[in-house]
């Protein structure tokens, strides 16, 4: 982790140190002037350097015996979104984190954009935390390359908000735990894998929070009559594991939260077999496992005044002798049968009886989390999460969060309607709805198994996974929902 202080004065310069400034156009050339001099603001001017979103000049300067860094980098002067302060923080370490020791972060000539001191420590913490976070645990130890700084100081007049810094560095930390699951093959990350790790959320929590552990195997699930969750795991290879973590605040808790992941640690499509293409990268099936048993972990840190569980039907999808059909007849444990018409739609049956067994634990709220359909990426493309639910106060609630977490996310309808294509000839409903409109039959699939409760779905498929590198995300698995859980629970 990094150490991250506050100052208002001007730190001294030291060797090995990068100094950003962060200015937001449009008067930024008399600004640059001012701190600099004439000379380095005709070069910003004729570097371009305006001061829009993600703009940077950059420069050297010998000072009190040191060679220091100068980044000038752009804000834009666009009303700046959480988000926005996120990836700034982020793109200011990254600028600095070729040889620097020290990120000397000056946000003075913005301070009046910036949102209250709490709330801006946390996002610039998250920024430079996720700035360092690298998956290179399988390249040669010679040839990694960590992150060189060690120490951030912020400069800003209103010194404050210690605290800020602190949350932000435990939601980062959350966000990474995450994206290693996502980011880890699957002969690694299997559902043993996904239990062990819980274990280890419990092992480390032992002294801090009032953290339990529950997995399932497959007799016990079997007794549960989970038949739609055991469906998709009878091939195996790997053995199923049903994990349930629950933390238990100190006091009175404010409600309890089921937060439901979707774990499926590689989805090959089964017998309905996905195409090479479309089964690489399937390692990332387990994205909404992974951010609600690392968002459970980060809310205990946190001591969030909820009650909170993490719940994950963790399976393979694989093909073999023994692996569920096409036209199989799976019962859920709510008693309600499935006609199975594609294999490649397992992650709703694992949600089902996993959404099942959090009703039965009476939850004020449950919220689920799935790489669940290529419809919604279809519909919202990679950065955006599908969120569904019929309760509109609920749902309303979460996208709050989303926005101030800084994580996007836009409300899909449950259409009624559409609830006609899972109709089967033979079981109460079949797996799959037409082509069209894929992402919300899947919700309705889902709505199936959530009767009574306040419940909302979302859809990650396109945010878990990153191809192109946008905001705090590089290539590979994003911690999507992390944060956005751990506002939510505040
Ligand atoms: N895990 C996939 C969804 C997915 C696709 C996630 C691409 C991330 C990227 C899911 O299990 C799946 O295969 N869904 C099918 C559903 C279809 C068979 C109704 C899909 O989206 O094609
Ligand atoms: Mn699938
Ligand atoms: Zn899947």
């Amino acid at each position: 982790m990094l150490s991250i202080d506050w100052t208002s004065q001007d730190p001294a310069t030291a060797a090995l140190q990068t100094l950003v400034v962060v200015l937001a156009s449009p008067d930024c050339a008399t600004i640059v002037e001012r701190l600099f001099g004439a000379p380095t603001a005709q070069a910003a001017v004729a570097g371009r350097f305006t001061g829009r979103t993600g703009e940077q000049f950059r420069f050297a300067r010998e000072r009190e015996g040191s060679l220091q860094t100068v980044v000038l980098l752009g804000l834009g002067t666009d009303a700046p979104t959480p988000s926005r302060w996120r990836s700034l923080a982020y793109e200011a370490l990254r600028a600095a984190q070729v040889g620097s020791q020290q990120l000397v972060l000056d946000l003075r000539q913005v301070a009046g954009l910036a949102p209250a001191p709490p709330q801006l420590g946390n996002l610039l913490a998250q920024g430079l935390e996720l700035a360092t976070y690298r998956y290179d645990r399988y390249i040669a130890e010679a040839r990694r390359k960590p992150s060189t700084v060690q120490r951030v100081t912020v400069v800003s007049e209103h010194a404050a908000a210690s605290e800020g810094f602190a949350r932000g560095q435990t939601i980062a930390h959350a966000v990474a735990q995450a994206r290693d699951l996502v980011n880890g093959p699957a002969n690694e990350v299997t559902p043993t894998y996904l239990a062990e790790f819980a274990a280890a959320v419990v092992a480390r929590l032992k002294d801090v929070a009032d953290v339990t552990l529950k997995v399932l195997e497959r007799e016990d699930c079997e007794k549960l009559g989970m038949g739609c969750y055991l469906g998709v795991a009878q091939c195996g290879p790997q053995p199923l594991k049903f994990i349930h973590l629950r933390y238990t605040p100190k006091g009175e808790a404010k409600g309890r939260v089921c937060l439901v992941g979707k774990g499926v640690t590689f989805d090959s499509g089964g017998l309905s077999l996905k195409p090479s293409d479309a089964m690489m990268g399937m390692k990332m099936d387990m994205g909404g496992a992974a951010a609600v048993l690392c968002a459970l972990e980060g809310a205990a840190q946190l001591a969030v005044p909820w009650e909170v569980h993490a719940i994950v039907a963790a399976t393979e999808n694989m093909i073999g002798g023994n692996a569920y059909k096409l036209g199989d007849v799976l019962t859920a444990s709510n008693g309600k049968t499935v006609e199975i018409d594609n294999t490649d739609a397992e992650g709703r049956l694992t949600l089902a009886d996993a959404l099942v067994y959090a009703g039965k634990l009476q939850p004020t709220y449950t919220l689920d989390f799935a790489t669940l359909t290529g419809a919604c990426i279809v519909a919202l493309g990679p950065h955006i999460a599908g969120v569904m639910s019929r309760d509109d106060e609920l749902c309303t609630q979460w996208l709050a969060a989303s926005e101030r977490a800084g994580e996007d996310a836009w409300r899909l309808p449950l259409p009624e309607a559409l609830k006609e294509q899972l109709k089967s000839p033979i079981a109460d409903m079949r797996n799959t709805g037409e082509r069209w409109g894929g992402a919300v039959t899947a919700g309705l699939f889902l709505s199936e198994f959530t009767e009574g409760q306040r419940w909302v779905h979302v859809d990650i498929a396109g945010p878990a996974m990153v191809r192109k590198p946008f905001g705090v995300n590089d290539e590979g698995g994003s911690g999507y929902a992390v944060a956005t859980i751990l506002e939510f629970l505040r």
